[in-house]
């Protein structure tokens, strides 16, 4: 299996009149992800950590073919995010908070929807279904309808729905934003196990303790750049006291003096 990697990305929203308002700029044009690179091999999972507004969303969209950078080339695998979409929305997984479930389907239904969208066959169906149901304790809930399911069981469901078809290459965005401490400590397990079976994980956050607990390797983003990138050591090691959270503020800091200063 080959490595996901992100080369030189570079995203460019238009800003409509009503945006430009709200974030009291004349400019047009927001550039959300500006020259990004990273990479993640098989058994590993790599943290993008960054601020609210960060670009860590674009750039996730990006590797998942739901957006197209600019400019720039992710390769998935053996597969190209531009030039190959299919093939790589076959062996990736996608989860973001920006999408919801539908209230008024049961997770039984759901993961049966989904996988059935996959093309996976019925006895597969069932067995992924009762690993992923046992392991997120949703059993107890499969015919519940999700309007009348908890925050973390929701995420839960959301989580087993975007894996419904085994990939490879595992793209989570804020997979604990929200969470209390166990629910949140049952993904991060899940996501290890996930690493340990030689996945290819990548996760957005700005939780710092997620990435010094998880991630094997890290890059730090803001205004869309990348500040820091590397094994999580050799990162934790440029920082001044020897701690992620020193060096995240000093960026950031550092970023906000560049553009206002
Ligand atoms: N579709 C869009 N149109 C215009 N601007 C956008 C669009 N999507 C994102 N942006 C802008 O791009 C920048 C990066 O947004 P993005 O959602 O990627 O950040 P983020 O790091 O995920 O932030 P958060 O931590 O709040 O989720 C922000 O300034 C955002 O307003
Ligand atoms: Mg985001």
């Amino acid at each position: 299996m080959n490595a996901l990697k992100v080369k030189n990305i570079r995203k460019t929203f238009r800003l409509s009149k009503k945006q430009r308002k709200i974030e009291q700029t004349s400019i047009k044009k927001k550039i959300a992800v500006d020259d990004v690179s990273f990479e993640a091999k098989p058994g590993e999972i790599f943290g993008l950590l960054g601020p609210n507004g960060a670009g860590k969303t674009t750039a996730l969209r990006c590797i998942a073919t739901l957006i197209k950078p600019d400019e720039g080339d992710i390769i998935v695998g053996d597969y190209s995010a531009l030039k190959e979409s299919t093939e790589v929305r076959k062996r990736i997984a996608f989860l973001t908070n920006e999408l919801k479930l539908e209230d008024h389907f049961t997770p039984n239904y759901l993961f049966q929807y989904f996988s059935r969208l996959h093309g996976i066959d019925e006895a597969t169906i069932k067995a992924r279904r009762q690993r992923l149901f046992q392991r997120f304790g949703i059993d107890k809930f499969q015919e519940v309808k999700v309007a009348d399911l908890s925050t973390g069981m929701k995420q839960k469901i959301s989580i087993a729905i975007a894996l419904v078809h085994d990939p490879d290459f595992i793209v989570f965005d804020e997979p604990t934003n929200g969470l209390d401490v166990m629910t949140a400590k049952t993904v991060t397990d899940y996501l290890v196990e996930l690493r340990n079976e030689g996945k290819t994980i990548i996760l957005s956050t700005h939780i710092l303790h997620v990435v010094e607990k998880l991630c094997d390797r890290v890059g730090i983003i803001i205004e869309g750049k990348m500040k820091a990138y590397g094994i999580l050591e050799d990162v934790i090691q440029t920082s001044s006291d020897g701690t992620l959270e020193t060096l995240f503020f000093d960026l950031v800091k550092e970023e906000a003096g560049e553009v206002h200063g």
